[in-house]
């Protein structure tokens, strides 16, 4: 079998290859073949990895390539991983918005947006010589944002795609260690998009442990669920991801970002670090300073849907795949996150229905305005562009918009494309 990623270079990928150890038990000969446009950053990881795998007694095939037809050549499984523009882009994105006022995220609101315009005609590019070297290969996305650019190459490519993050496998954790149950007991009812999920019901093996949950979120607060959470759990009587927060505590999470150093620069920072440590000839296992990044378990993740997909286990997991009409308040060719049942190649979608009233309207403008900023920038459309932002609950005028998406057009002259 052989897994080539996409953005290999990726100070994360060690990460990931520690998840391939186990696979390689099961599924040997494992070939990984890493691709990346930065040929010094995937040098490190390479020669790190390379100690990695030695370290690991494990026989993984290993390759790094600047040319992505060679990675692609016979892949059974692509992971995709890319930050086009960089962490440099990312910085503009969670500047600019700020100054008017409006959220500066990298994957949610107006810095989201100017992500997915940068991302989609190099993940299209992508994708035709996906469709053309390996049409049979399984792509699993990471590259953010998650949903919108797993719904773009599901409306218009033949790739098959299926998107992935790693919020709902945290809370998974972070559910188990509230029950002390393990992990993999825990299922999540969950429905709505990425970074936008709801978990309605809670169950360990089959048993709905929902209001035990509540009982003991209200009694405790910790890293991982906050008083915001807290607060949100109380109100809609369901367990928000936690990017739920920028809606929710919209002023206050501005204000809070206005006063911290941006996520870019601090991230930058770890980078430093993190590329310093993998050129040490005497580091052969993932440092503990890679938890700094907000990956965790990403690895996790991806190593079970390969499983899934391999018909190596079957179970459910949560996932971002077409609707089909599972959630009945969406559009059939959208991009939903909840779970599904995989067997093989055969996956299932759990029937969502109708959306609970509390949180359909959110839910139902944000697919509005991802399937409009899909649209702006495969048609080239400044209006659509515009439409996208001026509807986003994050933004809600037209005036506001058209200030953010002129900084955001000319800080991003080098990548989006030509809107009009
Ligand atoms: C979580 C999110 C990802 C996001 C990451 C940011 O993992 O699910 O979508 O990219 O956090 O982490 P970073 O270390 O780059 O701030």
């Amino acid at each position: 079998m052989k897994i080539a990623v996409i953005g290999g270079g990726s100070t994360y990928t060690p990460e990931l290859l520690e998840g391939f150890f186990s696979l390689w038990q099961r599924l040997k000969p494992l070939k990984v073949s890493l691709y990346d446009i930065n040929e010094e950053k995937l040098k490190i990881i390479s020669e790190f990895l390379k100690r990695m795998i030695k370290k690991s007694n494990t026989e993984i095939e290993f390759s790094a390539t600047l040319g992505l037809e060679e990675a692609l050549k016979d892949a059974d499984f692509i992971i995709s991983q890319i930050r086009i523009g960089g962490l440099s882009a990312r910085l503009q994105d969670e500047s600019i918005p700020l100054k008017f006022g409006l959220l500066g995220q990298e994957t949610t609101g107006p810095g989201g947006f100017a992500n997915a315009l940068r991302t989609i005609p190099v993940v299209l590019d992508i994708a035709k010589k996906i469709e053309k070297i390996s049409p049979n290969a399984w792509l699993i996305n990471f590259t953010n944002p998650s949903g919108i650019i797993t719904e773009t190459l599901s409306r218009y490519t033949k790739v098959k795609v299926l998107g992935l993050c790693n919020v709902a496998i945290n809370l998974q954790n972070d559910l188990s260690s509230l029950l002390n149950v393990p992990m993999d007991d825990i299922f999540l009812d969950c429905f709505g998009l990425n970074h936008l999920t709801f978990t309605k019901r809670v169950f360990v093996r089959g048993k709905d442990v929902t209001e035990e949950v509540f009982k003991k979120i209200k009694e405790q607060v910790s890293r991982r669920i906050s008083k915001k959470d807290k607060k949100i759990v109380e109100t809609i009587k369901m367990f928000p991801n936690y990017y739920l927060q920028y809606y929710y505590f919209r002023e206050e999470k501005i204000k809070e970002l206005k006063k911290k150093p941006r996520r870019a620069k601090e991230v930058e920072k770890i980078e430093k670090i993190l590329l310093k440590l993998y050129q040490d000839p005497d580091l052969n296992e993932k440092p503990k300073e890679l938890s700094q990044r907000g990956g965790a378990l990403y690895s996790t993740a991806a190593v079970n849907l390969i499983s899934h997909l391999t018909g190596l286990q079957k179970g459910f997991q949560i996932i971002n795949i077409t609707n089909r009409g599972a959630i009945s308040d969406l559009p059939e060719d959208s991009v939903v996150e909840m779970p599904v049942f995989i067997e093989k190649d055969r996956v299932q979608r759990c029937i969502i229905g109708k959306l609970p009233l509390e949180v359909r309207g959110t839910i139902q403008a944000v697919k509005a305005y991802e399937q409009l900023t899909i649209e702006a920038a495969v048609e080239c459309s400044y209006r659509k562009a515009l439409m996208a932002l001026t509807q986003h609950p994050l933004v809600s005028s037209l005036t506001l918009a058209e200030k953010v998406l002129s900084k955001l057009i000319e800080a991003n002259k080098k990548y989006f494309p030509k809107l009009s």
